[in-house]
């Protein structure tokens, strides 16, 4: 069977249950399952592949099709121009948090500050990325060991110089830090039913607070003891309680024109 053939199935599957980019997919999936880059699949439609590669992508398809993100079944994700390993484990890393590591990267510079947490770092990608782009001392800490351990895998992917902490919030740290990066899980547990059957797939622990946003407030709590600064990743309608925090310098909006970052000093 030639590739083109073979692509051709695919998205079409895609296609018929809405998978969104099923153009794209379908791509990615047949290069996921022949080992080669984008490039190679658009460049040889003519290629005859055997039946076992077939099914391999009918199978990934079919993963597709019942709400399994992409990235979990290539086990692969970008951010901030660096390659990241996922899995079941860890939130997919969102373009949108890119905002928040390139607003610390510019607060670690601007401040020189050298000591930074990323607290609940999941895959490791805010960390990491901070570490590479700024080579400041980076602590990153999880309540999962099964996020810290995809962490730890893309730790040595990336052959970065992170240090990896489990605990819950601030817990486990009395020292200082100059600064701690979070990207929270903030869904409320009455969005969840309304959420992509996508995202449906992602650790709960990694998405959702509580109805109060007491995690939240949490967070901000400990950190005053013993951080400079706050930088965390909001849903937009958190603006409203975190405006009447007197430590809040400012509320920073994404790409989109939501309200993303909220940005504490103490
Ligand atoms: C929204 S995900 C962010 C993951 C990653 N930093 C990113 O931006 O892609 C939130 C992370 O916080 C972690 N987490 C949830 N509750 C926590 C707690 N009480 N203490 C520490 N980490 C927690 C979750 O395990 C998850 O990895």
């Amino acid at each position: 069977m030639k590739l083109r053939k073979a692509m051709q199935a695919i998205s079409s599957i895609l296609r018929k249950h809405n998978v969104g980019n099923f153009l794209l997919e379908s791509t990615i999936i047949a290069a996921y399952t022949l080992k080669k880059d984008d490039l190679f699949v658009l460049s040889n439609p003519d290629l005859e592949i055997n039946q076992t590669f077939f099914y391999n992508m009918l199978k990934y398809a079919r993963r597709r099709v019942y709400g399994e993100p992409l990235a979990y079944i290539t086990h692969k994700k970008e951010f901030m121009g660096l390659e990241f390993y996922v899995n079941k484990n860890v939130l997919i890393p969102r373009p949108d948090t890119e905002n928040l590591a390139e607003e610390a990267i510019y607060y670690i510079r601007n401040y020189s500050l050298k000591n930074i947490l990323d607290l609940g770092t999941g895959s490791g990608a805010i960390a990491i990325s901070i570490e590479h782009f700024t080579h400041a001392t980076v602590i990153a800490s999880d309540i999962s060991y099964k996020a810290l351990k995809v962490a730890n895998i893309n730790k040595k992917l990336l052959k970065s110089n992170i240090y990896l902490v489990n605990g819950n919030l601030l817990s486990a740290f009395k020292s200082n830090f100059d600064i701690i990066v979070s990207n929270p899980p903030y869904i409320l547990p009455s969005e969840f039913n309304s959420l992509s059957k996508e995202v449906k797939n992602e650790p709960k622990i990694a998405l959702l607070c509580d109805q109060n946003y007491f995690l939240i407030q949490n967070i901000i709590n400990q950190s005053k003891n013993i951080a400079k600064f706050l930088l965390m990743e909001i849903a937009p309608n958190m603006s409203f309680f975190l405006e009447q925090i007197s430590e809040l310098v400012c509320i920073k909006q994404d790409y989109s024109g939501f309200d993303r970052i909220a940005i504490f000093r103490f």
